[in-house]
């Protein structure tokens, strides 16, 4: 099974976030992680994709314009239904804790329901998610005075959506590939 996980970042953080989700997939058997900047991403390779996980720094309580720009350009496969039925997650992060980390998500879900694709959150029995996270996905607070780009406790969580994703699409797809996976 395949999953792309696409991310927008200017400085660094979503991107250290988007690494450790591709990680967190590696745990499941037969997961094949694809992982791309928005720049590079290729809206062609989606239909061909079993699960997509997305994400950007908040901007402003919504989607970066970057990410926002790529979204917009996945009208034909909305007409065609090709994301339909497939298993979406979502990330984000912000400079602030208050600073429309969940509100972001919330933005980023949205289209996605669009598809009509099947969204993943995080569950309250991971306990690193019980304690600093949120049901919407992986919304991490990075303050600028910060030692490390993310904090662990992040990483930990980016690694337990993509695990997560990869565990929900193994099971959803597998009269697709059958024993392969
Ligand atoms: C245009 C712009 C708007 C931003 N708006 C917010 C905001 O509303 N709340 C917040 O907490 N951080 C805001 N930030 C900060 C980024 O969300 C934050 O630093 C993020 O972690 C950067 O991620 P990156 O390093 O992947 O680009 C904004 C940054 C920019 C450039």
């Amino acid at each position: 099974m395949k999953i792309y996980v696409v991310y927008d970042s200017e400085g660094d953080h979503t991107k250290t976030l988007a690494h450790a989700i591709a990680e967190g997939a590696k745990k499941v058997d037969g997961t094949e992680v694809f992982l791309d900047h928005v720049s590079k991403a290729d809206i062609y390779k989606l239909p061909d994709m079993d699960a997509i996980i997305w994400g950007c720094p908040g901007h402003f309580g919504t989607i970066s314009s970057g990410l926002k720009a790529w979204i917009d350009r996945l009208g034909y496969l909305w007409a065609e239904g090709k994301l339909i039925n497939k298993v979406g997650a979502v990330f984000c992060t912000t400079a602030t804790t208050h600073g429309g980390v969940e509100a972001t998500m919330l933005n980023l879900i949205t289209p996605m329901f669009h598809q009509g694709m099947i969204v993943v959150g995080l569950p309250g029995n991971i306990t690193a998610n019980a304690l600093y996270g949120s049901y919407y996905g992986v919304g991490i607070t990075c303050p600028v005075e910060s030692s490390s780009i993310i904090p662990e406790e992040g990483l930990e969580l980016g690694r337990a959506l993509d695990e997560r994703v990869a565990t929900i699409t193994k099971d959803l797809t597998r009269t697709k590939y059958g024993d392969r996976q």
